[in-house]
C-alpha cells in the first residue's frame, strides 16, 4: 500500500512574529507543494529520501532520532516528530518531493509536516478532518520549534487567503485577491525556531518598548484585513511598508532582506517586507503593472519566486 499526500507553502502578507503573541495575521498558500509518499519498507529499516533537497537519512523513529547519508538534516526533526506522534515504527520508505525552497520563508516546515502526517494518517488508516490535522501539525511545529502559531499549519491544511483572529477564529477572504506579488529570497537561510526566540528574549529585555510594537502590528493587520476587503491595494501596500518597519524593530530583517525590499520599492512595487521569520528568508512585494521591473530589480543580486496565491489546501490519497 502507497500513501501520498501534499499541501502547499504559505506567504504571511501581515504578521509574522507578532502572530506568536496572540495577535491576528493574514497569510495566503500559493502553488509551491511539498509532497509526501509512504510506503513499506523491504527492508528492516526506516528511510527518508528527497531527491529534490539531495537528502537521505535513516530514522530510528523510537527515539526520534536519525544517521545522516546525505545532505543536510534541516526538515527532518518535524518528520521525526510527526512519525514519533502517530507511527507504529514498522520499517517504511518515506520520500520528499518538494519545489518550496527550505528555509525561504514561505513555511516549508509547515508544508512538509502537514503533507507528512496527512500520509500516516492514510498510511495507518486513521480518520482525520483539516480541523484535526491543522491542529495536530500545530503540535508537532510546537514541540520542534518551542514557540510556533497555528497560523502555518493553518494555511497549509485548507489553503486560500486566511485571517486568523486575536482569539484564533480563522476567517477564509471571499475576496478575489489576485494581485500580482513577488517573491524575493536570499541563499542565507532563516531559522524560524531560533528568530522566534531572539524576539521573545528582545521582548524581555525591553517589555515596555516591544510590547506596544506588537499590538500596533495587530492593530495593522486589522487595517489591512478591511483594505484587501475593499481592494484598496495602495492601503495595503502603504501597510506592508509600515510592517516592515515594526519587523526591523523586532530585529529580524538582515542586510539582505532589506535590499529586497528597497530594490523592489524603488523599482516600483507599492509595498514591500519581509514575509515569515526573518533572519534569511524572502520579502513580498505588491506590484500590480510592475511585475517585470520589480522581478528584475531583485534578481540583479538575489533570487525570485514566482507565485500566485492558491485555494487548494492538502490532498491526500491511498493506492492499495
Ligand atoms: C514563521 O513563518 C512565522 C512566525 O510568526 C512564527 C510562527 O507564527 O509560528 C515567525
Amino acid at each position: 500500500m502507497i500513501a501520498k499526500a501534499s499541501a502547499p507553502a504559505k506567504t504571511i502578507l501581515f504578521g509574522e512574529h507578532s502572530v506568536v503573541y496572540g495577535e491576528p495575521a493574514i497569510a495566503g498558500a500559493v502553488n509551491k507543494r511539498a509532497h509526501v509518499i509512504i510506503k513499506k519498507s523491504k527492508t528492516d529499516r526506516t528511510v527518508f529520501r528527497s531527491p529534490d533537497l539531495n537528502f537521505e537519512a535513516e530514522l530510528l523513529t523510537k527515539h526520534k532520532k536519525y544517521i545522516l547519508k546525505r545532505g543536510k538534516p534541516g526538515i527532518i526533526r518535524y518528520i521525526l516528530e510527526a512519525l514519533y506522534k502517530v507511527h507504529d515504527h514498522s520499517p517504511i520508505d518515506i520520500t520528499l518531493y518538494s519545489n518550496v525552497p527550505i528555509g525561504s520563508g514561505l513555511g516549508s516546515s509547515a508544508a512538509v509536516t502537514v503533507a507528512t502526517l496527512a500520509a500516516l494518517y492514510r498510511y495507518h488508516n486513521i480518520r482525520f478532518n483539516k480541523h484535526s490535522l491543522a491542529h495536530d501539525a500545530h503540535m508537532v511545529e510546537q514541540s520542534v520549534q518551542g514557540m510556533a502559531s497555528p497560523l502555518d499549519t493553518l494555511v497549509s491544511t485548507y489553503g486560500g487567503l486566511v485571517y486568523l483572529s486575536r482569539n484564533k477564529k480563522v476567517e477564509h477572504f471571499n475576496v478575489n485577491f489576485n494581485v500580482p506579488f513577488v517573491v524575493g529570497y536570499t541563499t542565507k537561510h532563516g531559522n524560524t525556531g531560533k528568530m522566534v526566540k531572539d524576539v521573545k528574549s528582545l521582548k524581555m529585555r525591553n517589555p515596555k518598548i516591544i510590547n506596544p510594537v506588537i499590538s500596533s502590528m495587530g492593530n495593522l493587520t486589522n487595517y489591512a484585513k478591511q483594505a484587501i476587503l475593499k481592494r484598496d491595494f495602495k492601503t495595503v501596500g502603504e501597510l506592508m511598508n509600515i510592517n516592515h518597519g515594526f519587523l526591523d524593530v523586532l530585529g529580524v530583517n538582515t542586510l539582505e532582506l532589506s535590499r529586497m525590499v528597497y530594490n523592489a520599492r524603488d523599482a516600483g512595487a507599492i509595498g514591500a517586507k519581509t514575509t515569515g521569520a526573518g533572519g534569511g528568508g524572502s520579502i513580498i512585494a505588491l506590484c500590480p503593472g510592475k511585475v517585470d521591473e520589480v522581478a528584475n530589480a531583485i534578481s540583479r543580486d538575489d533570487n525570485i519566486l514566482k507565485i500566485r496565491f492558491t485555494r487548494k489546501g492538502v490532498s491526500s490519497r491511498v493506492y492499495k
